[in-house]
């Protein structure tokens, strides 16, 4: 068990992600803004929540939604000013609330002064910020990105006769980090960054900064989703992050975050052993993946999902930094739908039950939780399956790609739309009012045709819905030290309907249960509930006989 002398503030707070474009308008130019999230200060403090993360708000064509940065230094013009930026630090510290800036350094922008200068000459002291393969060559290597338009991360530039690299899109170019230069840029822009009063970075794509430059040919017939050791996890990689460590982070009482595709529970603690000096924390993808083809990433089944197995996925987890390092939590986020439509069920009938359900396991796992906008009142999916509705590049890019190569675009829509990441990017719904409050424009993307009915407005009114709970089950967390450094044990690891753990320390034995199917479930378990202290549940009148309503979740007090 983590002992509470490892006790650290980044272990035990809560972290709300805000999506700017979507959080709150304040100009009426449809598009969310740094005024807009100061307006909602009260609120986020409202929450309970002591850290929040926001994605890319610096200068950006926007591309791919601010993960292609033009200006690492400058604010996106469409959010705002510095001096915006500025007010809402302010905002939040004065309210005792962290802010974690989105650190975005795999690539630039194609339009970063970096990249112009590099693209000028081969021999342009710029030109080694990126990854370039001269055309004398022959082609290079294939490799797959994930928004171009052809699936080919190699763009010709017929300039200097070479092909520069790009995971993303061609207008989010890779950087070189095995160029000194480069990192040195990198650490001097995040503590410019932490010198402003910054509380630390979620770290985007981490994994790929260090990758094999050789290129060496990808083996024939592997599942797009296994390449990963083709883009990431280089020779380099653990070496940059101990340079970031000393360089930033050990000069800064900070918090940070690595995104980190690819890694697995057996390299895990290479990452964030505190003896090593890398991170803090990262996020993986393991329990995320499921349903998603490794071939195509298309959503191959949503009733399929195995509980049995995705619980170990969390067990296993936890087991990993059960001594050593620390764990992160999500069910949502910017690249994800909603998780109540994916985790729980949307139906009028179980959306707010199972939305609670989910908060109840998000904020009772031994792991720093992170809690996307909108999840706090149970936001949905939209689930379009008409091109029209969408802004993501990624399913723009990718049902054109099929399009042209006459395969079945309408098929991968269909699948993909209860996957596609503009599902939990649409407006946050603020009241129900045109717009719902959000803007007084026209919205970037269209909001969910439910807001007049899901809204936060309508939420704060009425003491038994998913915001109120959502407050309640944060102050548990807080006032449970057990809930945030107690151990982890599966209780009736084979049921297949039911998620339930103990949360176990020095002074307090808790047990959560949380049925995640919308039928009645037991609980095969010795353990007696009948003298319990139940501290919270989704239901007036909780299971005391092991068996669970559906979607119910109950947290006992087990008395000794
Ligand atoms: C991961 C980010 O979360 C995602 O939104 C972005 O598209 C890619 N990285 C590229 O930066």
């Amino acid at each position: 068990m983590q002992h509470y002398n490892d006790r650290q503030w980044w272990k035990e707070v809560v972290v709300y992600q805000i999506y700017p474009r979507s959080f709150k308008d304040s100009d009426g130019d449809g598009i969310g803004d740094l005024k807009g999230i100061v307006e909602k200060l009260d609120y986020i403090k409202s929450l309970g929540v002591d850290v929040v993360w926001l994605n890319p708000v610096y200068e950006s064509p926007n591309d791919d939604m601010g993960y292609d940065i033009s200006d690492y230094r400058a604010i996106m013009q469409q959010f705002g000013t510095m001096d915006d930026f500025d007010t809402l630090l302010k905002g939040l510290h004065d309210r005792g609330i962290r802010l974690m800036m989105d650190l975005v350094v795999n690539h630039t922008s194609d339009e970063h002064y970096w990249f112009k200068e590099s693209k000028k000459s081969r021999d342009h002291p710029y030109r080694n910020y990126y990854h370039w393969w001269d055309a004398e060559k022959g082609k290079p290597p294939y490799r797959w990105s994930i928004f171009d338009k052809e699936s080919n991360a190699w763009k010709y530039d017929a300039h200097t006769n070479s092909y520069y690299f790009h995971i993303f899109s061609e207008k989010q170019p890779d950087l070189n980090w095995e160029n000194p230069q480069v990192r040195r840029e990198v650490y001097d822009m995040m503590k410019w960054w932490m010198d402003k009063g910054v509380d630390g970075f979620r770290l985007d794509v981490i994994t790929c900064i260090s990758k094999d430059i050789s290129f060496p040919s990808l083996p024939e017939h592997m599942p797009v989703g296994d390449w990963f050791p083709y883009y990431a996890k280089g020779p380099n990689l653990h070496a940059y992050l101990q340079e970031m460590h000393r360089e930033v982070f050990s000069k800064y009482d900070c918090m940070n975050v690595g995104e980190a595709s690819g890694v697995n529970i057996n390299d895990a603690l290479l990452f964030v052993d505190e003896d090593r000096n890398e991170l803090q924390t990262f996020y993986h993808f393991e329990h995320t993946g499921f349903g998603i083809s490794k071939e195509n990433f298309m959503y191959a089944d949503d009733d399929n999902r195995d509980l049995t197995e995705w619980k170990k996925v969390f067990r296993n987890w936890d087991q990993v930094f059960a001594e050593k390092g620390w764990g992160t939590i999500y069910l949502g986020n910017h690249d994800m739908s909603r998780m109540t439509s994916r985790f729980g069920n949307d139906s009028i009938q179980f959306r707010e039950l199972s939305a609670k359900m989910l908060h109840t396991f998000l904020l009772s796992m031994r792991a720093t939780p992170y809690i996307y906008n909108g999840d706090e009142i149970g936001m949905v999916n939209t689930n379009h399956t008409n091109i029209a509705h969408y802004q993501d590049i990624y399913t723009i890019n990718y049902y054109n790609q099929l399009k042209q190569k006459g395969e079945d675009y309408q098929g991968f829509l269909n699948s993909h739309s209860k996957i596609s990441r503009d599902n939990g990017r649409t407006p946050l719904q603020w009241d129900d009012t045109w717009q719902a409050g959000f803007t007084t424009g026209n919205p970037w993307l269209a909001l969910h045709e439910n807001y007049q009915t899901l809204n936060v407005a309508e939420q704060e009114s009425r003491p038994d819905s998913v915001l109120h709970y959502f407050r309640t089950m944060m102050q548990l967390r807080k006032n449970h030290i057990t809930l945030i450094y107690g151990t982890f044990e599966l209780v009736d690891e084979c049921n297949k309907q039911l998620f339930a753990y103990i949360r176990h320390s020095d002074h307090q034995k808790l047990l959560v249960v949380l049925n995640f199917s919308e039928e009645q479930a037991l609980l095969d378990t010795e353990i007696d509930l009948a003298n319990s202290n139940i501290l919270i549940s989704n239901y007036e009148d909780p299971s005391r006989n092991k068996w669970y309503k559906p979607f119910e979740a109950v947290i006992y007090e087990i008395k000794h």
